[in-house]
Formats: structure tokens, sequence, C-alpha cells
């Protein structure tokens, strides 16, 4: 089974991203034939600076080098280093109906939250599932924020099936529904463009200092509290054990939590949890060499298995004449 995912190098990681999506993906190298790559393409998108988008591009492998993505057992790649995918992309533009991607709820979020709507913009959902039907992924593990995104992935994968005949497996999404959403720092779901991110790697006074205005009701320390509200709760889970959970639960409902003692037992919590990953990721900061070599081994390894993919599109569709 071929399972497949992507993350945009559009800023420093943070931990929404490792728990809903980057965790769950390490885990498949021990059972999968996993694909992991790096969306540079994508973060034109939203990226204008070169530089930035060069650098980040290197921080997010040297992530998840340190975070346990052992390049011998998958495939790990930056998106542009196979230009394929942009060929592809042009060949679905062609049974990819106008209306499907104006429903895309990304698109208008985005548009909305400021970002000019370009065509690039628009063309997203189908650089996307280029990138998935390329290397005939059978499973994507993704945030529920790119639900939609898949849903139009398997559009455009059946109306090629139905129109040049069956080409292309049609992917499944896989939604951890546990860590469906992790929340950011006001609430809202944490991402990089709502400046609410808790990173992954950083300064440990800046990373306490988010821990530290995580928001909080206002109600009075002796007051029973539900956990099921609180931001705290939620990014207490994916640290703890079942039993932890649960004792928290029970702190909230018998009133007397302090929010600030429970930010600080988080932050330490967390602390703790990345520490191996710190020290691994320091590693990778000092050779940058090193993970340039592994992005292009991966990237000959993915261009072998989208040869084939191409070539067959190709014939299918009279570009090979
Ligand atoms: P961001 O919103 O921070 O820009 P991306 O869009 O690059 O994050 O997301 C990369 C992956 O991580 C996607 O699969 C996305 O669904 C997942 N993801 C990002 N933030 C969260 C979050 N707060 N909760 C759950 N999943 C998330
Ligand atoms: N759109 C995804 C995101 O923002 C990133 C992405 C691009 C992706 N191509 C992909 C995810 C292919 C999975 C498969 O998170």
């Amino acid at each position: 089974m071929r399972v497949l995912s992507g993350i945009q190098p559009s800023g420093s990681l943070h931990i929404g991203n490792y728990f809903a999506m980057m965790k769950p993906m390490i885990r498949y190298q021990e059972t999968s034939d996993l694909f992991v790559f790096i969306v540079n393409y994508h973060a034109q998108t939203s990226v204008e600076d070169p530089r930035a988008l060069a650098r980040n591009t290197i921080q997010v492998a040297q992530d998840w080098l340190a975070l346990g993505l052992d390049p011998e057992r998958c495939t790990f790649y930056t998106q542009s280093d196979v230009p394929e995918v942009c060929e592809l992309t042009w060949i679905l533009c062609n049974v990819t109906p106008v209306g499907l991607l104006e429903r895309a709820h990304s698109y208008k979020d985005k548009v909305a939250r400021g970002l000019p709507a370009n065509h690039g913009l628009f063309t997203y959902p189908v650089l996307m599932a280029a990138d998935i039907l390329l290397y005939q992924a059978h499973v994507v593990p993704v945030g529920k924020d790119q639900q939609q995104h898949l849903e139009i992935t398997r559009d455009i994968a059946f109306k090629f099936n139905h129109k040049f005949g069956e080409t292309f497996v049609v992917p499944e999404a896989e939604i951890s529904e546990d860590v469906a959403v992790i929340p950011g720092i006001d609430g809202q779901k944490m991402s990089k463009s709502y400046d609410n991110t808790i990173d992954l790697f950083g300064d440990e006074n800046e990373i306490r200092q988010k821990f530290m205005s995580i928001v909080t009701d206002s109600l009075p320390v002796e007051a029973p509290k539900d956990p099921e509200a609180s931001v705290l709760f939620a990014l207490y889970r994916p640290v703890s054990t079942k039993a932890e959970v649960e004792a928290l639960a029970d702190r909230f409902r018998a009133g007397g939590l302090r929010y600030g003692d429970l930010k600080v037992e988080l932050f330490e919590k967390y602390w703790e949890y990345f520490a191996p990953f710190r020290a691994k990721r320091a590693e990778m900061a000092k050779n940058e060499d090193y993970v340039r070599q592994v992005l292009e081994q991966g990237a000959a390894k993915a261009r072998a298995v989208a040869a084939p993919t191409l070539k067959l599109v190709r014939d299918r569709t009279g570009l090979n004449y």
C-alpha cells in the first residue's frame, strides 16, 4: 500500500502539523510504501520572498528528519525536484470543471484573508491532485482542512479514468479523528497563517511565552470547568496517556484548577516530549549537505515512480504520437 502526503514550506512547522499529520506519517514507514514531500510549488501561492522559500524548504526537511523520518525507509523529496508534476497538472486541468474549484473552501478562505486571487491559488487543488495521482497513492493522511481537496482529487481521478480508461488509483483520505484539529493559542485552528502557532523547534523562552498566552475563560478558580471547552485540555491530550487525560478532566470538573499552573505544566510536558527531537534537529542544522543529499536521492526514487504513470497518461491522451 502506498501512503503519501505533503507539507508546505510556508513557515516554521508547529505542533498541529506534527500531531495531526507528521507523526502518523512517520509511523507508516514501518508498514507501508511511504512518500513524503515538501510542496514548494504550492507554497509559492503564499510565500513571495525567494530566499524565504528556499530557506524554509531546507528547514522543513531538517524538521522531518529530526522527528524520525528515515530516508532509507521512505521516499522523501521536494515537489519541484520532480517537475513532471506540472505536466500532469496541465493534463488534469482539462478534466477539472471550474465549478469544482470555485467551491473549494480553502480558496475562498485564502482570498477572504487577503491572498491575491490569482490563477495559482485557484489551481492549487489540481496541482495537489497531480501530486497524489502521479505516484498512484492509495492513502493520503491529512488534517481535516484538507478533506475537500482530497474529494476534488478523487473527482478528478474518476473523471479522467472514465474519459480515458482506468489510469489512476483513486486515493482515500485518512483523517485521524482523535487529533482532527489542534487548536492554536487563540482557540482557532492552529495555523501558520493565523499567527497562533506553537513551533516544534524554537527558543525555550519564546515557546514558554506561547503556552502562557493560551486563551482561557474568566471563571473563578473555584468554579468547576468543562474540559472539552478548554484549549489547554485539547493541547494536553496529544502528549499524555489516557490516565493522565482522565485525571486532568477530573481536575477541571472538581473546581480549584488554576489555569496559570496548568500552562506551566503543559509547557514542561511539551518541552520534555520534544527533547530527543531537539537534539536531532540541532545535529541536522549542522549537516545541511547531508539533508540536500537525502532530498536529491529521494527525488531520483520519486521520478522513477512518476515516469511510468506519465507515460501511460501521455499514451492515453494522445500526447505520444
Ligand atoms: P498551516 O495551516 O499551518 O499552514 P498546512 O496547511 O501546511 O498548515 O498543513 C500541513 C498539514 O498539517 C495538513 O495535513 C493539515 O491538514 C495539517 N494541519 C495543520 N494545522 C493543523 C491543525 N491545527 N490541526 C490539525 N491538522 C493540522
Ligand atoms: N495542500 C496541502 C496542505 O496545505 C499540502 C499538499 C500539497 C498535499 N500536495 C499534497 C497534501 C498532496 C497531501 C497530498 O496541507
